[in-house]
């Protein structure tokens, strides 16, 4: 019904880049003009059923053929729970297998959202089956910050050179899986950092690709300028490269954060979601920011 409202579409385009992929394409085009690569996703979340399953796989294959053909500096971020998590592992696992077979057609990259906590297992799981039983390598994953299994999680992942998008989180989880206060949340985001930016200061450790679609391995998902200042302190004590780790934030947020990483010469990928789908992600957004509240009931007034 939200999504009928013409004030709240009004307002979820400040953090959705459209309707359709050619919108997302032309939002990307941008960015990329400022020298910010991006990330499309498609959204969705718990589908409902085989068939729209099948159909939001197909979608995300669109996406890679819309990128091939524009030629912008992007790869992919999915949910497990738009193509079928929610209904039959084995179903979401053949789409993933499809989905990562058609982008390796375009030595693209494939990044895995997390969920909330119910679906870590699973997401991981089928991470790895990807990747040791499947042999694909082009596939990242994301680790949350406030969920006390991160470390170890990130741990086992780094240890098999694993392209990772560290970030606070997004859903809300109970005390006996996730830190409950900010400033917990914030402290084990920097360690993790640490650990991050560690493996990506090994000799062999790969770097963002000249084509701006493959991440190196840590990407640090945040506008947080405390914990953005100490991954730089600490990439300037361990002199990585700057090919050697990215920023990542989220689509109409902290641009003027975005534009001023690019100029000090940092790496940076912008998280664009697009698509009819949006009123979930958009919750998420209002309810991170209270500001973000006042800004959706202006946009009721403006009629
Ligand atoms: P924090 O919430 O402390 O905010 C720091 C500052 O950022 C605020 O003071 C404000 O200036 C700005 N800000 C943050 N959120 C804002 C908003 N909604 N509106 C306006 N300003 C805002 N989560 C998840 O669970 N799974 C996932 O896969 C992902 N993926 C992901 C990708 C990328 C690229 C990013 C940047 C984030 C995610 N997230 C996510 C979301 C993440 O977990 C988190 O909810 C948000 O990034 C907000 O947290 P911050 O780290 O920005 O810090």
């Amino acid at each position: 019904m939200v999504t009928g409202w013409g004030f709240a579409r009004r307002s979820a385009a400040r953090f959705v880049a459209g309707e359709t992929c050619e919108e997302a394409i032309n939002a990307l085009e941008q960015l990329n003009e400022l020298g910010i690569n991006g990330t499309l996703d498609h959204l969705g979340e718990h589908t409902s059923s085989e068939g729209k399953a099948l159909q939001a796989t197909n979608d995300i294959k669109e996406i890679f053929d819309a990128i091939e053909q524009s030629g912008v500096r992007s790869n992919v971020s999915i949910k497990l729970t738009q193509i079928g998590l929610a209904l039959d592992r084995e179903l979401c696992a053949q789409n993933l297998e499809n989905i990562l077979t058609h982008a390796r057609s375009y030595n693209n990259f494939v990044r895995l959202d997390m969920e909330d906590s119910p679906w870590v297992d699973a997401t991981l799981e089928l991470y790895w089956r990807m990747r040791n039983q499947k042999g694909f390598d082009n596939l990242g994953v994301v680790f949350q910050s406030y969920l006390y299994r991160s470390m170890d999680d990130q741990e086992a992942v780094l240890a098999r050179d694993g392209r990772v998008r560290l970030c606070k989180g997004a859903y809300i989880e109970p005390p006996d899986v996730a830190f409950p206060r900010k400033r917990d949340v914030d402290d084990n985001f920097d360690r993790l950092t640490r650990e991050l930016l560690e493996a990506a200061a090994a000799p062999d450790a790969p770097e963002l690709s000249s084509d701006g679609r493959w991440p190196p391995i840590p990407a640090i998902g945040t506008h947080d300028v405390k914990r953005i200042d100490f991954a730089k302190r600490y990439m300037e004590e361990l002199t990585l490269s700057k090919d050697a780790m990215e920023f990542q934030m989220l689509y109409g947020i902290r641009r003027d954060l975005q534009k001023q990483l690019i100029q000090e010469g940092y790496r940076v990928r912008v998280y664009v979601p697009f698509g009819e789908e949006w009123y979930p992600y958009y919750v998420r957004r209002l309810a991170e920011r209270p500001a973000n509240l006042w800004f959706f009931i202006s946009n009721l007034f403006r009629g």
